[in-house]
């Protein structure tokens, strides 16, 4: 492989903390976008991902006067949600990232998912900058619009500057107890292990040109290690959608290498490999979210990394949270396509040889593993069968197996899926019983709860 050393490919951020931290929010500030507003109940449910050019933060860092000169193509930013029940989500998107911003609400300190986090990061060894959001909230707090976060704080009154501190000195605390050194990132000139704290607003925009920057230095920093560009594809499937005039569609990261119209492609299918080629690569406007509905940009071949919509034939099977692969030329289809299976051994592993347990299902492979994981302990409960997506009849027909043998496993437990009327008719015919939550934890809980009443 003849890959040009100097080429660099944009390094992916992930963004990462509690519930309602303002995680969307501060991404909404950058890109002057109102994404927030439109998710349901305010809650992050699935990954974002949006481009930011080089140009654009190259701007936004002026007042800073740094050299933010950026050497790479630009940024590729991932939104995680931080409700609890996304545990899978978040462990996705921090596994597909270089570098994080873990936003913690000055309000409130470190709360569980910061923890849940913060020890994925950890984890994986990934470096982090904390976003300390909502300073706009301390009682008396001045708007600085868009100032850089140190001039902002000079504004302030010797009160708001104390209540800053008290919580400032708290949360390093926090981060102490779980065995890391934090600091203000203008006080921590020696860097060393100590990880920089940048005080935001997502409001007012106070801090963002400061985290701005430092995501620009650790690019510089880290480029020539992590950031050369490879010709070798890598690439995770995050959604499977239908959308009107093109069928079923993939969105996609590209994590490394580079996709064009016309590529072979293999993905993981939940009846095999699926082989099909590229029709067309659409990409949302830069600094636009691809989760949003809106207009799409046609490419020919696009570079790492991006969030990317795929649209080709036969994906209506295609597993979310897989890896994608492109048959090259001196490729062996088979061996793609056993590669390309590799990601469903662990779940299918799961399944108990006596043919004997629940049926469950869910909306994406992590989502399975997550759910499937969550019935192990602390009382095993088998599992006869899996499937991804929607509950058809045929699920209904396998998961009414159990019903001659031990009939509380005529049972499907279904996570953040639909189920079709037909199902739905079926199941209450043969006494198949389907729960479905929005939350595996709720999902076992009904469970737990059906199983306990029958001992009574
Ligand atoms: P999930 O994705 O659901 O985990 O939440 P999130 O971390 O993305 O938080 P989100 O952006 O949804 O913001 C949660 C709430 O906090 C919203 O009502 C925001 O308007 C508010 N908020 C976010 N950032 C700030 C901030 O800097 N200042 C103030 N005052 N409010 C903020
Ligand atoms: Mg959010
Ligand atoms: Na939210």
């Amino acid at each position: 492989n003849s890959d040009d050393k100097n080429e660099l490919r944009s390094p992916i951020c992930c963004i990462m903390g509690h519930v309602d931290t303002g995680k969307t929010k501060l991404l909404d500030y950058i890109r002057g976008t109102n994404v927030q507003e439109g998710e349901a109940c305010g809650i992050t449910q699935q990954i974002g991902v949006t481009y930011f050019p080089a140009e654009n933060i190259r701007e936004r860092t002026r007042e800073l006067k740094a050299d933010a000169k950026l050497n790479v193509p630009g940024l590729l930013v991932i939104d995680t949600p931080g409700h609890e029940s996304f545990t899978n989500l978040r462990s996705r998107g921090s596994g597909l990232c270089e570098i994080a911003i873990l936003v913690v609400d000055i309000m409130h300190g470190l709360e569980p998912q910061t923890i849940e986090s913060l020890n994925l990061l950890k984890m994986r060894n990934t470096d982090f900058i904390v976003a300390l959001n909502k300073v706009d909230r301390l009682y008396g707090w001045k708007t600085c619009r868009n100032a850089p976060i140190a001039k902002a704080m000079k504004q302030q009154s010797k009160q708001v500057q104390m209540l800053f501190n008290d919580r400032l000195i708290q949360i390093i605390t926090q981060f102490k107890e779980q065995g890391l050194n934090t600091e203000l990132y203008y006080k921590n000139k020696d860097r060393g292990d100590t990880f920089n704290i940048v005080p935001t607003s997502a409001i007012s925009g106070e801090g963002i040109p400061d985290i701005l920057l430092l995501l620009v230095q650790w690019t510089q920093k880290t480029m020539i290690e992590r950031l050369t560009f490879s010709k070798e594809v890598e690439c995770t499937v995050l959604e499977v959608k239908v959308i009107e005039g093109h069928g079923t569609t993939i969105d996609v990261v590209l994590v490394n290498g580079v996709l064009h119209e016309g590529d072979q492609i293999v993905v993981c299918g939940l009846q095999g490999p699926i082989v099909t080629t590229i029709r067309s690569l659409l990409t949302p406007h830069p600094m636009k979210e691809l989760r949003v509905k809106g207009t799409y940009l046609h490419h020919k071949e696009i570079k790492a990394a991006q969030g990317i919509k795929i649209i080709a034939q036969g994906l209506e099977h295609a597993i979310a949270g897989t890896s994608l692969y492109v048959v090259g030329p001196d490729d062996d289809l088979e061996d793609v396509k056993n590669k390309t299976m590799e990601d469903m051994k662990s779940v299918m592993s799961r399944i108990d040889k006596s043919g004997e347990g629940v049926y469950v299902q869910a909306s994406t492979l992590g989502s399975l593993e997550a759910l499937l994981e969550l019935l192990k302990t602390p009382v095993n409960i088998p599992v006869r069968g899996i499937s991804i997506g929607p509950v058809h009849k045929k699920d209904v027909m396998k998961a009414s197996v159990m019903l001659e043998k031990i009939n509380e496993y005529a049972t499907i437990l279904a996570f953040d899926v639909k189920v079709t009327q037909e199902a739905r008719e079926l199941a209450d015919e043969l006494g198949v019983r389907i729960f479905t939550a929005d939350s595996i934890y709720q999902l076992l809980e009904q469970f737990k709860a059906y199983i306990n009443n029958l001992k009574e």
